[in-house]
């Protein structure tokens, strides 16, 4: 059988790419400090169930800020658009991820990609879900990943231990009623969330359940509601790469979430979700690699969402 063009062409990004160097491991979370800078994977997940991989890409890391539009799309099915809003915004910030700030005015956290806004909206489900927050959470990242996934508990403690700015913001929001009162507890399932394990394998498929309107193509489990996905989509595609995202919309063009531990996961509507691991980050937190390679196969194969050579979802069939 023939090999596919896919397939062949994350090989030769593969190849690229695996000696650049560029880019440091995270260390301000101790346990990320131990991860090997030179794993690299790349996985891509089609809506139509096809799965093509390359180098690093069963190698499990914590899936930390990828969580965020994850947890977001659980808040809006839970509480409704309108009182999502009454706590978090949906404007880019441009300001780095962990920055202590809340929007002039209304004193929410600018978006729920960023960290003030992220433990907003687990603090949100922990008032619903109290001691079961986590545990929901885990299940529906599970369905979208197409297999039961668990947590890193030596991260988990290491971020615990050592999160001082994250239980600042907690408070800082805790002091404006953007959170309920049980701020620490809430803090502490954010933490759990961020060290949930994957592999690029189970990133690109949490993708492609996006890309797929929220039915995991390979399972095909609904882990999310279709109303839901667009707003998740919407806020990765404007706030996904911190105050990168601006350049990132302008030359890779499609949804995306970056995490410190060095994923990136990215949604190709109706077409494809696209993961990396490589923990070499650049100055905002985003993977250097990932960063590079996510714009190699925009430019490839036109999935810049205004490429005039996007051909939508029939894209997969040209290939087949
Ligand atoms: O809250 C933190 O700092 C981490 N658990 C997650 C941050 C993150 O992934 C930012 N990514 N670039």
């Amino acid at each position: 059988m023939e090999t596919h063009e896919l397939q062949i062409a994350i090989e030769q990004m593969h190849e690229r790419w695996k000696g650049a160097t560029a880019g440091e491991v995270a260390t301000y979370i101790p346990e990320l400090g131990r991860a090997d800078p030179d794993k690299f994977g790349i996985t891509l997940a089609t809506t139509n169930g096809h799965i093509y991989q390359s180098g690093d890409s069963d190698l499990p890391f914590t899936i930390q800020s990828i969580s965020k539009p994850f947890t977001f799309g659980l808040a809006l099915e839970a509480f409704g658009a309108k009182r999502v809003a009454q706590h978090v915004g949906v404007e880019p910030s441009g300001d780095a991820f962990n920055a202590i700030e809340l929007q002039n005015g209304s004193n929410r956290p600018h978006n729920p990609m960023i960290n003030s806004g992220a433990i907003t909206v687990t603090a949100l489900l922990h008032e619903k879900y109290g001691n079961e927050t986590f545990d929901m959470i885990l299940e529906r990242f599970s369905l979208a990943a197409g297999r039961p996934l668990s947590m890193d508990r030596a991260v988990y403690e290491s971020e615990y231990r050592t999160g001082h700015r994250n239980r600042a913001i907690a408070h800082l929001l805790l002091n404006f009623g953007m959170v309920h009162d049980a701020a620490e507890e809430a803090l502490d399932v954010y933490f759990k969330q961020c060290s949930i394990l994957v592999t690029c394998r189970d990133l690109a498929v949490m993708g492609a359940t996006l890309a797929n309107m929220g039915m995991n193509p390979i399972t095909r489990a609904q882990a999310f509601d279709l109303a839901t996905v667009k707003c998740m989509m919407a806020i990765m595609f404007t706030c996904g790469m911190y105050d990168y995202s601006g350049e990132w919309a302008y030359r890779v063009g499609v949804p995306a979430k970056s995490g410190v531990s060095g994923g990136v996961m990215a949604v190709v509507n109706r077409q494809l979700g696209i993961a990396t691991y490589s923990a070499r980050l650049d100055p905002r937190g985003n993977s250097h690699r990932g960063i590079e390679v996510c714009a190699e196969l925009a430019n490839s194969f036109g999935l810049h969402a205004f490429d005039c050579l996007n051909m939508g979802s029939s894209f997969l069939d040209t290939l087949l």
